[in-house]
Formats: structure tokens, C-alpha cells, sequence
């Protein structure tokens, strides 16, 4: 049997090799600084934070449409961004506003693999509500990062695109025809995968610790012990199961006890996810398109 390498000790060079061979990676939005800045400070009101995103449409539209999705479930329907804000509060903002200045660096209508981004974009966002919702019901997790870990655990895919534009489609094509996990194969020719890459953007980015660490390990279960990493690595194989959006994998999705039973979760908490995931699954499309 074929041995796969994976220590992530090798691949910060390698990753380094390849971003030289690319113009530049995206850079993060500078409205993202300012809304971690104000969601971190204690003492910063909705009024500051409204200040910050009110000029940037996409991220106020979106801030809009989440206080009036089934998600949050309020009655009244909600118009302006003030209201929005203090309905949903500053964690939800800040998800927002980091999820979508992630994927508008990738985001390129006029690529031809355009719909797969999307395709990723729409899987990462349901990942996101996947992981939310079993933080709820994990004592081993904290919930407040959770839906921004989903949101980001394939973020180092949306890097290999942008480096390796289309020739990142041999490396699906190859996946698909041995029926293995994209990770396998993305190590087997580039000697690193999109974990790899995306604790790399995230550690360049300056996101928080946990993410890197989280967005390292989701696919490393058995091995790793990080909650968070866990989670994620649940969140994926409950949405590739229930088949919303498209990650590229083409292997059977395979639940384990011992994942569950080491996020200390139980069939039930499974299945009453899997529920309010498809329950929000209009809202998760709505909300993902670019
Ligand atoms: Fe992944
Ligand atoms: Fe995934």
C-alpha cells in the first residue's frame, strides 16, 4: 500500500517555490483590519462597526440578507444595516465580512474555472453552517470560531487554482480516475496539498492561531487531536454527504464513531445537524452566491 507523507514540516518551502512562480497572492481587503479591529475592542458600539461597512456594498448587502434569513429566524423583516447589526451582533459581522473578503480575492468571473471556485465557495459556506451547528451541540469545541473555520477549512484550494490556473484541473482529473482523496494526489504532485496552502495564507493573512492550526489539520482526524480540526473534518464529510456544493472529491464520505465520539457527539446530535443543515440549505445557496 501506497504511503502517504503527512508532515507539513516539508511544504512551507515548497509553497514559498511556488508563490514565486505567481505575480502575487491576493491581499487581504483593508476593511477587514478595521472590522477585526472595532469586533475586538470592548468597548466599540454597532454604530462603529456600521461605520466600517457601510461603504462597502457587498459585505452590507450580505450583513442585510443574513438578519432576514431563516437562519436567525426573527419576524420582522429587516432594511438597514444599524438594525442588521444589532440583531445578528458583531461575531456574525465579523464572519461575514471575513468570509467575504476571503472569496472576493478569489473570485474572477471571467476565469474559466470560475464555477468551480463557486462550487467551492458554496461547499466552504455549508461546511461553515455544518460546524456551527455541531459546536452547538460539542462540548469539546468553542462555537464562536466554528462557522468561520468551515468557511475557510478549503481555502488553500482556492490558492492552488490561483497558482496553478488550469493545470490545478489534471490534479482533479487524476483524483477522480483513482478515486482518492484530492489531498493525496495534490501531495503525490506537488508535494504539499491545500491544507498545506491554506494554513499558509492564513498564517501569511495574520488570521488567528486557531484557524491556521484548524485549516492544517482538517483532513487529518485519526492523527490529530486539535477540536477545532476535528470539527472541521466532520463539517466536510457531513456536507459532501449531503452533497451541497461541489469540494471536487470524488470518494464515499465516511462517517466514524470515533469521530464522534471524540467531539463527544452522538448519532442524534448527527442527525438533528443534518436536519438544520437541510433546512437552511435555500439560505446557505442565497447567502454563498458571489
Ligand atoms: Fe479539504
Ligand atoms: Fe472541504
Amino acid at each position: 500500500m501506497q504511503t502517504i507523507d503527512h508532515s507539513p514540516h516539508h511544504a512551507p518551502d515548497k509553497i514559498k517555490f511556488l508563490v514565486e512562480k505567481i505575480d502575487r497572492l491576493p491581499t487581504l481587503p483593508s476593511i477587514l483590519g478595521k472590522v477585526l479591529t472595532i469586533t475586538d475592542d470592548p468597548d466599540a458600539t454597532a454604530k462603529d462597526l456600521e461605520k466600517a461597512i457601510i461603504h462597502d456594498p457587498p459585505i452590507s448587502a450580505k450583513v442585510i440578507a443574513f438578519a432576514n434569513s431563516p437562519y436567525y429566524g426573527f419576524q420582522r423583516h429587516v432594511v438597514d444595516l444599524a438594525s442588521a447589526i444589532s440583531l445578528i451582533g458583531f461575531n456574525a459581522v465579523k464572519n461575514i465580512t471575513i468570509g467575504l473578503s476571503v472569496f472576493s480575492c478569489f473570485h474572477d468571473p471571467y476565469s474559466p474555472l470560475s464555477t468551480r471556485v463557486n462550487a467551492i465557495y458554496l461547499h466552504s459556506f455549508a461546511v461553515g453552517f455544518a460546524a456551527d451547528r455541531l459546536a452547538r451541540f460539542s462540548r469539546r469545541c468553542e462555537r464562536e470560531p466554528a462557522f468561520l473555520g468551515g468557511l475557510l477549512h478549503d481555502i488553500g484550494k482556492m490558492v492552488l487554482i490561483k497558482l496553478l490556473d488550469l493545470n490545478y484541473n489534471s490534479i482533479l482529473e487524476i483524483s477522480q480516475d483513482k478515486r482518492a482523496e484530492i489531498w493525496q494526489i495534490e501531495r503525490e504532485v506537488l508535494g504539499l496539498d491545500h491544507s498545506d496552502a491554506g494554513a499558509w495564507l492564513a498564517k501569511t493573512w495574520g488570521l488567528p492561531e486557531l484557524f491556521v492550526k484548524a485549516i492544517q489539520g482538517h483532513h487529518l482526524s485519526g492523527e490529530n487531536t486539535d477540536p477545532m480540526a476535528r470539527l472541521l473534518t466532520l463539517a466536510d464529510l457531513v456536507i459532501r454527504k449531503m452533497g451541497i456544493g461541489n469540494g471536487g472529491n470524488p470518494c464515499e464520505p465516511v462517517i466514524g464513531d470515533d469521530l464522534l465520539g471524540a467531539l463527544a457527539l452522538t448519532g442524534n446530535d448527527l442527525a438533528e445537524t443534518i436536519r438544520m443543515v437541510e433546512d437552511s440549505k435555500a439560505t446557505i445557496v442565497e447567502m454563498s452566491h458571489p
